[in-house]
């Protein structure tokens, strides 16, 4: 039976959790993200940093199979990520990776609780409200739970989207740019409990940010340079 320590998905496999083949991605002819070959390891969180338009949401994208590169591939847990057909890489998403997007899309329509419940229900199957409730509370949020996304300050926002994606234990947790608008001391909270989640359920962390605060914390980084302007 699994508990909240458990990890959702134990990883047999022994190669990197994601690895980029010669990928990069051209958007209108133009290069906006050159990676080539890179490995993150179970376990060996790392950061993602770069200037505004270098491409870390692009990469992002592509990792969590929301974006197809257009050279190269991008695997994860041993899957091509890249080469699969939409269904399959929502299924590998749901299954492997908890996901804080950049403009947070929290469902409107449900709840801090609900939203917390449906993240739950698709990648593990079924809902534990007490473990809701309780990273609700680690989150700072309890008094907001029954809040719908629209009531909530952009900081409140950004600590209900970080609840979601670490409510499914996932193997894989991608955050871009989760600390932007936040306080110091929620920040840091945040952070710790990033990592402490990631300790407990054996996830490994990819997380984008120009944030300093965070940055000393990650030992791995993948430094993105914005491509140079295409020549007139
Ligand atoms: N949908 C799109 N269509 C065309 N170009 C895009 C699109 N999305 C992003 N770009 C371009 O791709 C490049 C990389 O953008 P991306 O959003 O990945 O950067 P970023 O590093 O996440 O930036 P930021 O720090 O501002 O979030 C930029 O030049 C951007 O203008
Ligand atoms: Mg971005």
């Amino acid at each position: 039976m699994s508990g909240p320590d458990t990890p959702n998905h134990v990883n047999n496999a022994a190669g990197p959790l994601v690895e980029a083949r010669g990928l990069s991605h051209d958007r209108s002819g133009q290069c906006v993200l050159q990676i080539g070959d890179w490995q993150l390891n179970s376990g060996a969180h790392a950061l993602l940093l770069g200037p505004s338009g270098s491409g870390k949401t692009s990469f992002i994208n592509i990792v969590t199979g929301l974006l197809t590169p257009t050279h190269g591939d991008l695997l994860v847990a041993g899957e091509a990520m890249s080469a699969l057909p939409p269904a399959g890489r929502d299924g590998l998403r749901r299954r492997t990776i908890g996901l804080v997007f950049q403009t947070l899309r929290l469902i409107p329509a449900l709840s801090v609780t609900d939203n917390l419940a449906l993240a739950q229900q698709l990648a593990l199957g079924s809902v534990d409200r007490a473990a809701i409730a309780q990273m609700i509370d680690r989150v700072g949020l309890s008094h907001r739970a029954a809040a719908r996304p629209r009531q909530l300050s952009q900081g409140e926002g950004q600590r209900a989207a970080i609840a979601r994606a670490l409510i499914t234990r996932p193997r894989l947790v991608v955050a871009d740019e989760p600390t932007s608008a936040l306080d110091d001391a929620n920040a840091a909270r945040m952070i710790d409990l990033m990592f402490e989640v990631a300790a407990a359920t054996g996830a490994t962390l990819l997380v984008a940010t120009h944030d300093g605060r965070i940055a000393e914390r990650f030992a791995n980084r993948l430094d993105l340079v914005a491509p140079p302007a295409k020549a007139a």
